[in-house]
């Protein structure tokens, strides 16, 4: 392996080293075959039997019961925020949006445009410090469904659990599906774009129970139609083949490393190696409330903006990279999905403890 920086980026974020070289080789010749893999035919036996292993390994890993969707779409998570809306509201129809950050909040303006929707509870004014435990917020009888981003990727907050309320859940899990086990049988539609946790950007993963698929409008566009894309295996038009390919690839390594399980006990340690070091400190203050604490995403303030420029600075010289956090909470932030390496944290716990002795 040549010598790798340890990339915290947020997404798209650190894959699994093996992963990239499968990649690479199958781009100038999959499988001997004499073609590139992205210059082969979505039609083609070789990727239908591609896009074929990737959904059942997801239906595996995630365990997603039968009567459940699986489609890989286009257009990143954000064509969700309209997409779902569109597809599961009407005229009269309203539903319940959590707004726990930026990507909640843009969900909302875009749910707007069809239906009424309720905002039972907001972090806003605290920047997004937390999420809310099911005592804090009561969905109205009539809403069709409630939304949640299950990891605020730019505040580093997460649902520790799902609400256990008496409604069908929508998720957004871009930042941190197939992070920890998850029973999908309480969502109806689950969604991801594969940026983070899955694969290269370009393609977005939908997980839609069957029996929503008919709701839709009838004056609702056809690539616009979640429908479309299940009649049709997601080959209504050109798939993102090359993003669908590695998404298998990294779910290939998530099997062989033992699956959501033995990720999850990973990534808890990843993360508890972070806090600790943040929590020893004076110097360093995490952004997040510490019971809305993510796994995947570490925020923290340095006393001063000077010091956070200063430590993100040093820091990228010494290989550590992509530790500032977003333009909109600033600080630093380091984002630790799957893929990311222990020995990078651990780096970075060094490295914080030396800049307090030397600047605290
Ligand atoms: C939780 C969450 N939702 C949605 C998005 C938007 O994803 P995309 O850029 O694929 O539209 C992001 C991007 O970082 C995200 O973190």
């Amino acid at each position: 392996m040549p010598e790798r920086i340890y990339n915290f980026s947020p997404g798209p974020a650190t894959l699994p080293y093996e992963v990239l070289v499968q990649a690479a080789k199958d781009i100038v010749n999959y499988q001997d075959r004499g073609i590139g893999l992205i210059e082969m035919s979505h039609r083609s036996k070789d990727f239908i039997a591609i896009t074929d292993e990737a959904e059942e390994l997801l239906r595996e890993l995630l365990n997603i019961p039968a009567n459940y969707k699986v489609l890989f779409l286009q257009g990143g998570a954000s064509t969700q925020f309209a997409m779902i809306p569109m597809n599961l509201l009407g005229p009269g129809k309203s539903a319940a949006y959590l707004n726990t950050g930026v990507w909640a909040k843009k969900a909302i303006k875009e749910a707007k445009l069809f239906g009424r929707i309720d905002v039972p509870y907001s972090s806003e004014a605290t920047i997004y410090n937390r999420v809310p435990t099911p005592a804090e917020y009561e969905v109205e009888a009539e809403a069709e469904y409630l939304y949640l981003v299950s990891n605020n990727t730019i505040y580093g907050t997460q649902f520790p659990s799902f609400p256990d309320k008496d409604k069908m859940l929508v998720c957004d899990m871009s930042s941190d599906i197939l992070s920890r086990p998850l029973d999908v049988s309480r969502f109806g539609l689950i969604f991801a774009g594969a940026q983070k946790n899955m694969g290269p950007a370009g393609a977005c993963v939908v997980i839609i129970r069957n029996d929503l698929l008919d709701r839709t409008p009838e004056n609702v566009p056809t690539m616009f139609r979640y429908k479309t894309h299940a009649d049709n295996g997601s080959m209504f038009n050109t798939p993102p083949c090359f993003a669908i390919h590695v998404i298998g690839l990294v779910l290939k390594w998530l099997k062989k490393l033992g699956g959501l399980n033995a990720i999850e006990k990973l990534n808890r340690e990843k993360a508890a190696l972070l806090y600790q070091a943040i929590d020893a400190s004076d110097f360093y203050r995490g952004h997040a409330e510490v019971a809305s604490r993510s796994c995947m995403n570490i925020t923290f303030n340095l006393p001063t903006p000077e010091l956070e420029s200063q430590f993100i600075k040093e820091a990228t010289k010494l290989g550590l990279d992509g530790l500032k956090g977003h333009r909109s909470v600033g600080g630093c932030r380091a984002s630790i999905y799957n893929a990311f390496p222990r020995e990078g944290v651990v780096k970075l716990t060094e490295f914080m403890r030396e800049f307090e002795r030397r600047q605290g």
